[in-house]
């Protein structure tokens, strides 16, 4: 096996277990935790600073026909995404992750920052319907595959309780 096999594997292995420790520090952050919008914020940073491909992360709300910007970690983004527009739109509607190795060449794509290149998106369910869904950029090119894919799916099923279904909330969405 040569060297940059050796070490894509190693690569992965690491990943691979970063996301398994993720798993009860994102427990941790939301147990008992009232402050929802706090409690998505830390976990949105506590994601970013574990990968050092993560360049843009957060969470996408769904309210009515589309996609609110919940909090993150990264550059300025934008505030609301139709269903099936961009990836975002793509996996909300599809109801399931979609992984974008270039975003150059997806159709659609919103290019909320010019340094994007790859990207992940993750829905999040409560029951059968999406409710929010986990957005990752990345600078690079194929910075995402099923160890990312695998790691986001188990924090999204982790994070669902901290989102309100429309029939949750008092008001109308
Ligand atoms: N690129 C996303 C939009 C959100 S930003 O990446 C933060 C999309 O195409 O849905």
């Amino acid at each position: 096996m040569n060297k940059n096999i050796k070490r894509g594997l190693y690569c992965k292995m690491e990943k691979a277990k970063t996301y398994e420790q993720l798993v009860p520090q994102v427990e941790a952050l939301i147990k008992d935790v009232d402050n929802h919008v706090g409690a998505l914020a830390n976990v949105s940073a506590l994601l970013h600073s574990s990968f050092l491909h993560y360049f843009w992360c957060g969470f996408y709300i769904v309210k009515g026909d589309a996609l609110e910007l919940g909090p993150f970690q990264g550059e300025v983004a934008c505030y609301t995404i139709k269903k099936g527009r961009g990836v975002c739109g793509k996996a909300w509607e599809d109801k399931q992750t979609v992984v974008v190795p270039n975003v150059l060449q997806f159709p659609g794509h919103i290019a909320c920052s010019s340094k994007s290149r790859s990207e992940i998106v993750v829905p999040v369910f409560k029951g059968d319907d999406v409710i929010a869904v986990i957005d990752v950029d990345s600078k690079g090119y194929s910075a995402f595959d099923d160890i990312d894919k695998d790691g986001l799916e188990k924090i999204a099923k982790i994070i669902s309780p901290l989102f309100m279904t429309c029939s949750d909330r008092s008001i109308s969405c």
